[in-house]
């Protein structure tokens, strides 16, 4: 039975108590994104696995040893999302929106899966809030989507003493090569000592190498080259223009030199958003490459995903005063009912104060005795509450009680003035 009964390891049930704050941030992300001109999308669940091995890249952990693939039954190969970029490069791609105004701003907030081992803040089901844009190539662009997920993160009152924007630039791909060969023989004087994993990547993508969580190849990323220095001189123009940017947006940043993100298809620009507890609850960067290796138009793009259940645990632990913790889903109004006739005056008033005047109000559904009933009111939290009787109906006056400071006041029995009065 436990199959039954208990959630798939990695997944996460967002209960009432918390599933609010899950909306609030969304509906945060939304607005904020629709000011900066980002119209959401949606794209499905599951994608041909295809997809994610050319965008997110072949020798990436999230490939290899992350993704839920399976067959349908005709056989084709097709995988739960591990990720929101690569759906929506294609979804941009099959429909033609690149023929729209560039540059083009796409939001989007969707559940993403990845078969990782769970731990604090690591799920496998989670979801991302995401903004992608198509078009732009310039230092201007990447500023503009880090002051996006900065402004959220301001909105949500996350102070800034908990968390730190860290910026890289991983370079084009020319100055990419020299690095990687670079990489490469730094890491060959250690090849003995390297995991198998490290093996392939030495041949196949070494920029994987720094990606390794193995503690025996881990430590050998402390006295690896860095990538800054490999830059090119357009590439370290472009960031030199991307500091300024954040600069004169006042996005506080720090340069760690040492990002290389678990993705393929990224260059010149990225950037992490890390707790101090070393929780990444975001990151992104420039993709130029990618749509034309799907198939598109060969179209600069760039930007970024934030993870929700992540963002969601630092506003619990570091943002006490934050909008998020207040928005929780408490009722207006109870009206109880004495006696069949009562319980469906209740049950018509409760309607009318909601379809007219947009109260959330609650009755008995369940038959329930006038004490339980007001019991079942105390503990919904509901603001005011009415108790209907025979005497009320005869009079058609009730006493509205503010269930707070307990202070009473008489009303006439119909929706309009008890909406005045609430
Ligand atoms: P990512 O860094 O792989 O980037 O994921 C973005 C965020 O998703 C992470 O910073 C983290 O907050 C959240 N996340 C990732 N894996 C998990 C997990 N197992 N459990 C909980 N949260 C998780 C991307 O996905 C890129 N598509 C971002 C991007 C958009 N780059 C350009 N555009």
């Amino acid at each position: 039975m436990a199959a039954v009964t208990k959630a798939p390891r990695g997944t996460l049930d967002k209960l009432p108590s918390i599933a609010y704050k899950y909306r609030a941030v969304e509906n945060i992300a939304l607005e904020i994104a629709n000011l900066s001109g980002y119209r959401e999308i949606r794209t499905p669940v599951f994608e041909h696995t295809e997809l994610f091995r050319r965008s997110v890249g072949d020798t990436t952990d999230i490939v290899q040893k992350e993704m839920y693939t399976f067959d349908d039954k005709k056989g084709r190969s097709l995988t739960l999302k591990p990720e929101g970029t690569a759906p929506v490069a294609r979804a941009v791609i099959e429909n033609g929106l690149l023929n729209e105004a560039l540059p083009l701003k796409l939001c989007y907030i969707t559940n993403c899966y990845r078969y990782e081992a769970p731990q604090s803040g690591r799920y496998r089901e989670f979801s991302q809030f995401g903004a992608e844009v198509y078009g732009a190539n310039t230092p201007l662009c990447d500023a503009e989507l880090i002051a996006l997920a900065f402004t959220l993160i301001e909105r949500l009152q996350i102070p800034q003493s908990c968390y730190k924007i860290e910026v890289n630039s991983i370079g084009c791909p020319e100055c990419r090569k020299i690095y990687q060969d670079a990489l490469k023989k730094y890491y060959e004087q250690f090849k003995e000592e390297l995991c198998h994993d490290c093996h392939t990547r030495l041949t196949n993508n070494p920029m994987r190498l720094l990606d390794c969580k193995v503690p025996t190849c881990a430590k050998f990323k402390n006295d690896a080259p860095l990538i800054l220095e490999y830059n090119c001189d357009d590439c370290s123009d472009f960031f030199a223009t991307f500091k300024m940017a954040l600069e004169t947006l006042n996005v506080p940043y720090h340069v760690n030199p040492k990002i290389v993100r678990g993705l393929d298809y990224y260059c010149n620009t990225v950037f992490e958003f890390v707790c101090e507890n070393g929780l990444v609850f975001g990151g992104g960067g420039r993709y130029n490459g990618l749509m034309k290796e799907l198939g598109g138009a060969d179209t600069p793009a760039s930007g970024f995903a934030l993870g929700i259940e992540r963002i969601v645990s630092v506003i619990e632990g570091y943002a006490t005063s934050s909008d998020v913790q207040s928005t929780q889903n408490v009722p207006e109004m109870y009206i109880a009912g004495i006696g069949e006739q009562s319980a469906m005056l209740a049950l018509k008033l409760s309607h009318e104060l909601r379809e007219e005047y947009g109260i959330q109000c609650l009755c008995d559904i369940v038959g329930r005795s006038v004490k339980a009933q007001m019991r079942f009111a105390d503990k919904t939290g509901a603001k005011f509450s009415i108790v209907i009787g025979d005497d009320e109906i005869a009079n058609n006056v009730a006493t509205l009680k503010n269930m707070e400071n307990k202070e009473t006041l008489e009303v006439t029995l119909n929706a309009s003035e008890i909406s005045k009065n609430i």
